[in-house]
């Protein structure tokens, strides 16, 4: 057992923290940019990353590590500090992105269905990434619910493909983040909840299965999932409690005690949703694992919002994704109360 990787991985959950998820490729934060009216530009992208990383206080209270994009664990601060070196003084771990995105997954029900690509160059990539400091990645394969999906092939692929990327990962002295994501936002008006747990059960178990075979060492990984949830579009949603229910019914019964950490992604639930969720399911207790988040969304929109751009607005924007982060760190702890964000 290589106790670097053990170490990292412990760290990346450690208690009342989580991680921020800033790997959004050049596509995705076009999309974000331009909903604030913002151009996505080398520059502006740059900017924002580091109002982010530069919330000295957050950083070091509440966020464990930071997921970056290519173009990111490369860049240079405006005073010429690499970034990976502000988040490292704030004591985060630096991570990276290392798949190359969900494809159309060729076979009969095409269009729909998705495989992660990236596999090829990884070894390579990987000790290049660790030369620049990354210490874990990240690899995001989607399940899609719709009719007559996800398919076996799908899971099946997505599954071995995460297996692989986490075994190199490994060989790299890099803590492979291992996210299989049955998406929320499909169309499928029976995507209730109790369809999500059928299927995150079936991705999680097959996801585990390969992650065996393939040798993973458990001790040396964190788990991204989604959250057992109903469909965006699902006109029967549930409760807050019968998600944090269920959701842990569910990781209880595929992921191993032996895996440190569950780092949730948000997946489109609203802010208050996603940390609701997370301290419901940590104040039900007696996880063999820790829980947190790895929240994209739910910890940037509000600063996105709040900066829309402007230098002046740089301090609200800071402000805003303080107090996301601080939620989110009680709700690591179970400790999260609705009242907390109306006395903010
Ligand atoms: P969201 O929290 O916005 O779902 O993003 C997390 C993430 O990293 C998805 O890969």
């Amino acid at each position: 057992m290589n106790e670097m990787l053990e170490t990292v991985a412990r760290g990346m959950v450690a208690p009342g923290k989580g991680i921020l998820a800033a790997d959004e490729s050049t596509g995705t934060i076009k999309k974000r940019f331009d909903k604030i009216h913002v151009e996505s530009t080398e520059d502006n992208r740059r900017d924002y990353r580091e109002m982010l990383f530069r919330t000295t206080e957050a950083m070091k209270n509440c966020v464990s590590g930071v997921i970056l994009y290519d173009e990111t664990i490369r860049q240079k601060a405006k005073d010429g500090t690499p970034l990976v070196e502000i988040m490292k003084a704030a004591g985060s771990i630096p991570g990276i992105k290392v798949d190359t995105g969900a494809k159309a997954l060729a076979g009969p029900i095409s269009g729909i269905e998705k495989i992660t690509e990236g596999l090829d160059g990884l070894r390579e990539r990987l000790s290049e990434y660790h030369a620049l400091g990354a210490r874990f990645a990240k690899w995001r394969a989607v399940i899609t619910i719709a009719d007559g999906c996800p398919t076996w092939n799908c899971v099946k692929a997505n599954a071995h493909a995460l297996a692989r990327y986490a075994a190199l990962c490994q060989e790299a002295d890099i803590v492979p983040i291992v996210e299989p994501e049955v998406l929320m936002d499909g169309e499928h008006s029976k995507h209730d909840i109790d369809e999500c747990y059928r299927v995150t059960e079936w991705t999680l178990r097959t996801v585990f299965r390969e992650l065996y075979d393939a040798r993973v060492v458990l001790e040396g990984m964190v788990l991204k999932p989604n959250m057992v949830i109903a469909g965006q579009k699902c006109p029967k949603q549930a409760s807050a409690a019968e998600v944090a229910e269920k959701t842990l019914r569910c990781l209880k019964s595929t992921v191993p005690s032996a895996v440190p950490g569950i780092a949730f992604l948000s997946g489109g639930q609203s802010d208050e949703a996603a940390t609701e969720h997370l301290s419901l399911m940590n104040a039900i207790g007696k996880a063999p694992w820790a829980l947190t988040f790895s929240y994209g969304r739910a910890l940037q929109a509000a600063a996105l919002q709040a900066w829309g751009g402007k230098p002046d607005n740089v301090a609200a924007a800071q402000q805003a994704f303080s107090h996301r982060a601080q939620m989110n760190g009680l709700a690591a702890l179970g400790k999260w109360d609705a009242k907390l964000e109306k006395a903010a």
